[in-house]
């Protein structure tokens, strides 16, 4: 699949709200039988190798749809998102359904596996947000990662459980801390 022509990527996190790449085109898109979550560890963009933030990956989950953004790229493109994401993170194949026109297509997406080094995996909604609302690193608050994420969303339309659900926890421990928001 790879060769140097241009190539879809869909974004499922980040890469909705953080587009520092050039693109040809950009269409709302899903990929089916996946979605969300916040268990993977973020050593060098929202924490540090010392205290990990928590960031996304997408599991299979065959009654699902996740929502998100597809942009066709240019071949070099991969060079500066290969290296943005870096902690853990693999580009795999995937179907690809643009919203507005219904057409499918191939691409690639970034997804980080169970077996590398930087999976964090399950927790409690309430002890992930404790989580993030402790975490930063060198590209800013592992909180605004999630608020930046659940906002996109929202603009989107997305229907995702687990990120809003995780909003919500952690305004509430903002609350309980000191300040709140
Ligand atoms: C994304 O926005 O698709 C994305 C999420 C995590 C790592 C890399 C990309």
């Amino acid at each position: 699949m790879m060769d140097d022509t241009n190539h879809w990527v869909f974004g499922y996190g980040s890469l909705i709200y953080k587009v520092d790449f050039p693109y040809l085109q950009r269409e709302v898109a899903s990929i089916r039988g996946w979605e969300r979550r916040f268990w993977q560890g973020s050593h060098d963009h929202r924490g540090t190798p010392e205290a990990p933030g928590r960031v996304l990956t997408i599991i299979p989950s065959p009654d699902r749809e996740c929502l998100g953004m597809a942009y066709l790229v240019e071949h070099e493109v991969f060079e500066h998102l290969d290296y943005r994401e870096k902690n853990g993170y693999e580009r795999r194949e995937i179907g690809i359904r643009m919203r507005d026109s219904g057409d499918q297509v191939e691409g690639l997406v970034y997804f980080a596996a169970r077996d590398n080094p930087a999976w964090m995996g399950p927790a409690p909604i309430a002890r992930i947000a404790r989580h993030i609302e402790r975490s930063h690193g060198p590209s800013g608050s592992n909180r605004d990662y999630l608020f930046d994420l659940a906002k996109a969303l929202r603009a989107l339309g997305a229907d995702d459980p687990h990120v809003f659900e995780l909003e919500r926890a952690l305004r509430i421990v903002l609350e309980q801390t000191s300040g709140g928001l």
